[in-house]
């Protein structure tokens, strides 16, 4: 009887695709190449040129057509639109795109902060928080999720990520999928969703922006790949290609990636667009001689949508005429690009007609705001200093991003205003007026700065107050895009500044603010707390103050993996084990200790080879005790699952969330595997003293891998499912596969 009632939604949902590519089939079948090549050219911003190229339906979509500043957005974004759709013959509508990569107005923590909350309900209601303010200002479409798993703290583009675990980063780009796009989305308050930059870009050789990336077919479909295919499996509508080098092949031009397995194994039927000018230069990459080139190399591939630069415009007829380039290949991508027009609801809504302006931050935004960066933020260390004492009578505030509003949105945030910010300073002074002194010193001009002249004033400020509160960082520019780092170290001379603060003798709590994992060893003993913030939003400051004055408990874990010294890096959990992996307590062999090969492990000279924080670590104020890992059955045939049931108990004093981690170990495999993959997580909220049964449900498909020959498989044999707080502090199972 169910499936009866599902006929009418099939038959409705079917009808709506039939008509939509009835309709695009119809259109396409008008159109002249000319026609069809403008709908395969973006630019940016609105310009007499661009107005020029419009009225001659060249241009299929334009991205940054308005801002969170424009005074109309309707008058400004529909008279673009007018162009397309009343002085052109065939009147497509343009889709006008956007960065909108963590929030428009309503600005939420970076995306590798809102990896830490592990709330993927949160990160996607964030998501519908962006959509709802962006698509008031007129945009149709944002790129946004960015997927890439980025193993490199020193990429600077790591902020932007779900961080290092391929599972973490399929569940952000899912959730931020159903969030910007929503059931369905030609609603009004929904957007187009990108899911970028694919495939690989994060593997840049020595962390460096547009750097050379290497992966073998297996790791990418093992790790690279699975975060893009669950954006396919949520619907997301679009896809972009990346700048990097894949395996000497250009994303940007790579076959392989694009038709074979996006729109070939996925059968994606969405449409590509390349990141900005990333066809043209085919050319720098060496890959392509000239323009002509370039253009035959995307199409080919599997771009459909050229970003700024020209190419496709200028030589596809050309290389029509040469018989390089086929019609269907062109109609391939104007199809795609007309359907998604057609499901954003462009061909039936083109302008921007409902100002709903007044909607950029409300009240539940900013609340969600709020919410995400608490949830965010990671407790890294704390000997007692946090909350901090309800009778404090004063409390010095260093550092220079304490009321730092602008940088304390972080990157990519062209729509938010720093006067929307509430900054910690501003907020701890409202919740503690009254009743504690708050004074502050910057102590540096900014954060990079190595001007120490401001050192005095700190430590006077310190040395006067009952205790001292450093909030230090990166400011937002110092990573996302083209920022990466060489060192992992906190900028400028602020390292100095936690030196001398510190040696005023109070108890010091530190906030760190910053878009990447930082190589934190040499600060961990100038400080009795460190909170680790990322770069939190809009609502940064009031949640950072909840948690510091104990109205809220941390709950957030680490995305990636925070090393000692960047001279780890890479270092992230999910590593293999090597023939000699390190032994715990490693030791130094002295000057002149004879050679002694069963003494040789791989580890360092002069660092341990265990990061300082690991994947998924984050403490509370209160502790979890994990206990009684029972599984449903130690044995598995191909296809079964099995249940794991694992207690977890709050045995401190406060009500506090914990989230729970499920990893497995393949112990042998004709691929050698990783010491732990994550395989599941669960946001518990426990009450002091409460004890919750968590269970997780585990399928024989989860441990698939590709072997040597390509092939996804499932191995028989022994496994080893762990569960816990983080990836190092566990609770062992065994179980087995078998035929
Ligand atoms: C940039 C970025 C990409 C962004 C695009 C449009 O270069 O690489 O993430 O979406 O151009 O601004």
């Amino acid at each position: 009887m169910v499936y009866a009632a599902c006929v009418p939604l099939i038959f409705t949902m079917w009808s709506v695709r039939m008509q939509t590519e009835d309709r695009v089939a119809a259109l396409l079948a008008q159109m002249t190449l000319a026609e069809k090549l403008g709908q395969l050219q973006q630019f940016t911003g609105d310009s007499p040129e661009h107005r020029d190229w419009v009225r001659r339906g060249m241009v299929g979509s334009i991205i940054n057509v308005t801002s969170s500043r424009s005074k109309s957005p309707a008058a400004e974004a529909n008279a673009l639109q007018e162009i397309a759709v009343k002085e052109t013959r065939l009147g497509i509508p343009m889709i006008f795109g956007r960065d909108v990569i963590h929030g428009y107005r309503t600005v939420m923590p970076i995306p590798l902060g809102q990896a830490a909350t592990f709330d993927m309900e949160l990160v996607e209601e964030g998501a519908a928080i962006a959509a709802r303010e962006a698509s008031a200002y007129g945009v149709h479409w944002t790129f946004a999720p960015m997927v890439d798993v980025s193993r490199d703290p020193r990429w600077g583009r790591i902020a932007e990520s779900g961080g290092e675990d391929p599972l973490l980063n399929a569940r952000l780009g899912a959730a931020m999928v159903r969030g910007f796009q929503g059931e369905d989305m030609s609603a009004p308050d929904r957007v187009a969703a990108c899911a970028k930059h694919y495939v690989g870009y994060g593997a840049a050789e020595g962390g460096r922006d547009y750097n050379t990336t290497y992966i073998p077919e297996g790791l990418l479909r093992d790790v690279y790949l699975p975060p893009f295919k669950a954006c396919v499996d949520a619907g997301v509508a679009t896809f972009m290609s990346a700048f990097n080098d894949l395996n000497g092949v250009p994303t940007s031009g790579n076959a392989f990636t694009m038709r074979q397995v996006l729109k070939g194994e996925w059968n994606f039927d969405g449409f590509v667009v390349s990141d900005w000018n990333a066809i043209i230069e085919l050319i720098k990459h060496g890959f392509c001689a000239d323009k002509r080139e370039a253009a035959l190399a995307g199409l080919t591939a599997g771009v459909d949508m050229e970003m700024l630069s020209t190419c496709y415009v200028e030589n596809a007829q050309a290389l029509l005429d040469a018989g390089l380039l086929s019609m269907e290949q062109i109609d391939d991508a104007v199809t795609r690009i007309l359907r998604i027009k057609e499901r954003v609801g462009l061909f039936d809504n083109p302008y921007l007609t409902d100002e709903r302006t007044s909607v950029v931050l409300a009240a539940p935004h900013l609340d969600a705001a709020k919410r995400a960066a608490l949830e965010s933020c990671v407790l890294l260390k704390n000997d007692g200093a946090l909350p901090l004492p309800a009778g404090l009578r004063s409390l010095a505030v260093i550092g220079p991003m304490a009321d730092n509003p602008k940088e304390q949105m972080g990157s990519w945030t062209m729509d938010g205003n720093a006067n929307d910010t509430v900054t910690p300073l501003t907020a701890l002074r409202e919740a503690l007026a009254g009743r504690c002194d708050v004074q502050f010193a910057p102590g540096v001009p900014d954060c990079r700065s190595t001007d120490t002249a401001g050192f005095a004033e700190a430590v006077r400020v310190a040395s006067a107050c009952d205790a001292v509160l450093l909030i230090v960082g990166e400011d937002a520019g110092y990573s996302g895009e083209a920022h990466s780092r060489a060192y992992l170290t906190l900028p400028g001379s602020q390292d100095k500044l936690v030196e001398v603060i510190a040696a005023c003798g109070k108890p010091v709590t530190m906030v760190i603010m910053a878009g990447r994992p930082l190589a934190l060893e040499e600060l961990v003993s100038k400080a009795q707390a460190i909170l680790f913030a990322w770069h939190p939003g809009t609502m940064g400051g009031p949640a950072i103050a909840d948690l510091l004055l104990g109205t809220a408990a941390p709950s957030g874990k680490l995305p990636a993996t925070f090393p000692r010294t960047v001279g780890q890096v890479p270092v992230y959990y999910a590593h293999k084990s090597s023939g000699r992996p390190p032994r715990a307590g490693d030791h130094v062999p002295p000057i002149g200790t004879p050679l002694d090969p069963s003494d040789f492990a791989g580890t360092y000279m002069d660092s341990s080879h265990m990061p300082l924080y690991p994947f998924g670590f984050g403490l509370s104020y209160t502790t979890f005790a994990y206990s009684e890992l029972t599984l449903s059955t130690d044995t598995l045939r191909m296809g079964e699952s099995l249940r794991a049931t694992v207690t977890v108990e709050n045995t401190g004093s406060v009500a506090a969330d914990e989230v729970v981690q499920l990893y497995t170990r393949d112990l042998f495999g004709s691929t050698t595997r990783p010491v732990k993959e994550m395989q599941d997580f669960r946001r518990v909220t426990l009450a002091p003293g409460e004890r919750q049964q968590v269970t997780f449900t585990l399928n024989t498909d989860q441990l698939a891998f590709h072997n040597p020959a390509l092939q996804r498989v499932v191995e028989p044999g022994a496994f080893h499912l762990m569960v816990g707080g983080n990836s190092e502090e566990v609770l062992l199972a065994e179980f087995t596969v078998v035929e």
